[in-house]
């Protein structure tokens, strides 16, 4: 069997020449296919003409741009109990059209109310016990990690807000979406219907964007394929490459790059969606002072556009949409089905853990200092390729805590990572701080972060978060007073930061033009700061914490850092020009294609894309919902 061996081979040989003479050339070379269920598509023939009200396509981007006589949009999206509101019948014909895959909303907290047939004590026991865990709320069709923004009207405490529970922000239906006909046809029925659509993969986003009263949703969260292209070779990069189903979470990539020995780029929490509002927002990580943004990853994305058709997006595809999609957010352009994301070889994490509070001999002058010191040495460490994930909270009057968990040295061991904070922690020693530093390596990616990262605890309607990606001179000499200063103000009032040090650093190896918020590309602090409340604060008091926290802390980070951004995956829903904030210079080009492709404005979420022309109605100053009816602003 020598000989045939030998000959496959040999042949094996010349493909590998001739297909690197193909990528040369302009001979198409291995780009990944589509997934089965991408292949199961809607099309004009397999809708008959008798559906073609509800289930026909929109007209195509350029058309609809040239076309000024298109009739009104009505001002406001239906809402249940409107006449126009499907009847029985039409839902009944739509799940039986999606081959059943509708689900009629069902609050996640109902077993704990007694006017639902849901109502179960044991039930709403274990509802109350696994509610601040993120897998639960993913888990589910329709909920969201943050219920503030839901209304609070079905919460499993007893929250002042939830003396019933009612829909409130929740979705009427959901589509648990195994195919692409199924988005399609869920488009084209919420669009032609006139019906509010939201699409929601595993309800993280900090404002709530993936949820909405009356609306139809989207639920990505099926679409769990992994499939690992070790010698992805296509328009340009050669080397390994992850196709990701849209409903695929970091910790699931994680582990597939792990047996592949591959290292990908996901964030720090185990259960946010990749392909979903990660690489939509832009996506930070851990590897992101090494090799970039979240965003910057993507080689090619599967979408189904408002007007219900499937396209695939690339350099070479749609380029104006490979770059929006890659850091514009998510719910504005389509529904992403897939994406394709380059690895890297493997690489050894070090990781530093360690935390301090004032005591006998760190007072709170001390202690701020130390958080300047720290903050000195922001941009040496990004610089190197390592991150720091920490913490600073008061833990009682004039008591505070650091907590590092952790800091990360991607690519370095033991010895290199050791060299590089020890000049930083005889800093902290010089100042009387005495940690017990623990320094670990770890072989790979997946380790280190199973190893430091805490579990996420979400679920809470007491607090509220804003943000700002601080430049790199806001940490040098010339501007670091007035920084801790402003970041001091805020702690000392009772805000929590849980700070990033953090750079997207530059990458030539991957395409980094895309519309991720230019801030992202000068930071090297992202600080997230929380206001918090006590568990029966009444609105008012919500309400007040939250303009406190826009207008007075944050109006100081702001002033510290004109110009600079917030990062819209993890910002304050009330932010004071969003447009600036959160996508800087690119607003302007962004809301363009906004109305290229979404003419008819099918896609809505809080401080999306084009979301200033709309208003969601009946809302409490500082504590907007989206329990109210969509109506467009003029
Ligand atoms: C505990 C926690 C930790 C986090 N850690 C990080 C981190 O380390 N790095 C980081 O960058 N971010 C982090 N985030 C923020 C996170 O990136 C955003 O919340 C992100 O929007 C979550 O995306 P998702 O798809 O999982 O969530 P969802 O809330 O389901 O969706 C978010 C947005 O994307 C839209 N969307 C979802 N799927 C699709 C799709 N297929 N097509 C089109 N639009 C879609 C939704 O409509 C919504 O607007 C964290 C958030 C939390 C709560
Ligand atoms: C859709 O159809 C499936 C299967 O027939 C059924 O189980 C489900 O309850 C239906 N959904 C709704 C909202 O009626
Ligand atoms: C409280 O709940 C009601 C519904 O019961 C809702 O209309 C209202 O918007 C909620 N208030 C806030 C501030 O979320
Ligand atoms: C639930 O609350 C809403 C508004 O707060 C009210 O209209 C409704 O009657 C209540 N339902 C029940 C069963 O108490
Ligand atoms: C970035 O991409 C956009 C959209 O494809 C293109 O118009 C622009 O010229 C590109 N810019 C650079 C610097 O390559
Ligand atoms: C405080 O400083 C003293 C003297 O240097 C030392 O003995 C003691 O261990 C320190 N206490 C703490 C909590 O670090
Ligand atoms: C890790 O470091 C090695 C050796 O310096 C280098 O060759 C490799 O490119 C680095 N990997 C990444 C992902 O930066
Ligand atoms: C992840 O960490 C847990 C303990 O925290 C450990 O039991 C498990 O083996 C780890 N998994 C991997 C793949 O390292
Ligand atoms: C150091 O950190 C590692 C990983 O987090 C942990 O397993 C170990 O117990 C820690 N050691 C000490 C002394 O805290
Ligand atoms: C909330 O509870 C605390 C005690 O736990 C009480 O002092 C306070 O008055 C309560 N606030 C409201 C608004 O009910």
């Amino acid at each position: 069997m020598v000989a045939p061996t030998l000959r496959s081979t040999l042949i094996a040989a010349l493909l590998a020449v001739f297909a690197d003479q193909a990528t040369a050339g302009a001979i198409a070379s291995k780009c990944p296919s589509r997934f089965d269920w991408e292949n199961s598509q809607l099309t004009d023939a397999t809708i008959s003409s008798s559906d073609a009200s509800l289930f026909g396509f929109g007209p195509d981007a350029a058309t609809s741009q040239l076309n000024s006589n298109r009739p009104a949009s009505p001002k406001c999206k239906t809402f249940p109990g409107d006449a126009s509101w499907p009847s029985q019948t039409v839902w009944n014909k739509f799940n039986a059209t999606l081959g059943g895959a509708l689900i009629k909303t069902v609050p996640l907290a109902a077993p704990c109310y007694s006017n639902w047939p849901q109502y179960d004590a044991a039930a709403c026991q274990n509802v109350r016990t696994r509610w601040n865990d993120p897998r639960f709320h993913v888990e589910d069709p329709t909920s969201a990690m943050f219920p503030l923004y839901q209304g609070r009207t079905c919460m499993p405490t007893d929250d002042p807000n939830s003396s019933n529970c009612t829909l409130g922000g929740y979705a009427s239906y959901s589509v648990a979406v195994t195919k692409v006909s199924q988005i399609q046809l869920a488009l084209n029925f919420a669009r032609n219907s006139n019906l509010r659509l939201v699409v929601r993969n595993t309800g993280h986003d900090f404002g709530d964007k993936s949820i909405g009263a009356g609306a139809l949703s989207i639920w990505t969260h099926k679409l769990k394929d992994i499939q690992y292209l070790a010698n992805y070779n296509c328009r340009g990069y050669k080397g390994p490459a992850f196709k990701l189903g849209s409903g695929v979470v970091t910790e699931e990539v994680y582990n597939a790059a792990e047996k592949n020995g591959v290292t990908v780029v996901g964030g720090e929490c185990r259960t946010v969606g990749i392909a979903g509002g990660y690489v939509a927002g832009g996506g930070h990580s851990p590897m992101a002072a090494l090799v970039g943004m979240g965003a910057d990853q993507v080689l090619s994305l599967d979408v189904v556009l408002p007007n219900g058709r499937y396209v695939s997006v690339s350099e070479d595809s749609y380029p104006d949409l490979y770059w929006a999609l890659r850091g514009g957010g998510g719910s504005t352009y389509g529904v992403v089905t897939s994406v394709t994301i380059r690895a890297y070889p493997k690489v050894p994490v070090t990781t530093l853990g360690y935390a301090y509070t004032t005591g006998p001999n760190v007072t709170t002058e001390t202690f701020f200092k130390s958080l300047g010191v720290y903050m000195s040495y922001f941009d040496t460490f990004t610089a190197a390729g390592a991150y720091g994930y920490f913490l600073v909270t008061a833990i009682g009057p004039d008591q505070y805590l650091f907590s590092m968990n952790p800091m990360w040295g991607s690519n370095m061991t033991k010895p290199q990572f050791t060299a590089l904070v020890t000049p930083f922690l005889n800093d902290l020693t010089n100042l009387g701080i005495t940690i017990t530093p623990n320094i670990t390596e770890y072989p790979t990616l997946y380790q280190a972060f199973n190893g430091t990262f805490p579990p996420e605890v979400v679920g809470g309607a007491d607090n509220h978060a804003a943000s700002r990606l601080f430049p790199k001179e806001n940490f040098l000499p010339a501007k670091l007073p007035q920084t801790l200063a402003a970041v001091r103000h805020a702690i000392e009032g009772g805000g929590i930061l849980i700070g990033y040090n953090i750079r997207a650093a530059p990458n030539p190896t991957v395409n980094q033009n895309n519309s991720v918020n230019p801030a992202w590309r000068k930071t090297t602090g992202f600080f997230i700061l929380a206001a918090t409340w006590p568990a029966n604060a009444t609105d008012a008091q919500i309400a007040q914490a939250s303009e406190t926290l826009t207008n007075d802390w944050m109006a100081r980070w702001r002033a510290v850092s004109p110009g600079a951004g917030s990062y819209m995956s993890e910002g304050d829903i009330n932010e004071p020009d969003f447009q600036q904030s959160f996508y800087g210079e690119y607003y302007p080009r962004l809301y363009a294609l906004k109305k290229k492709y979404d003419p008819t404005g099918l896609f809505y979420a809080p401080t999306a894309v084009g979301s200033e022309d709309w208003e969601v109605k009946g809302q409490v100053a500082w504590i907007p919902t989206q329990n109210g009816r969509l109506c467009r602003k003029t």
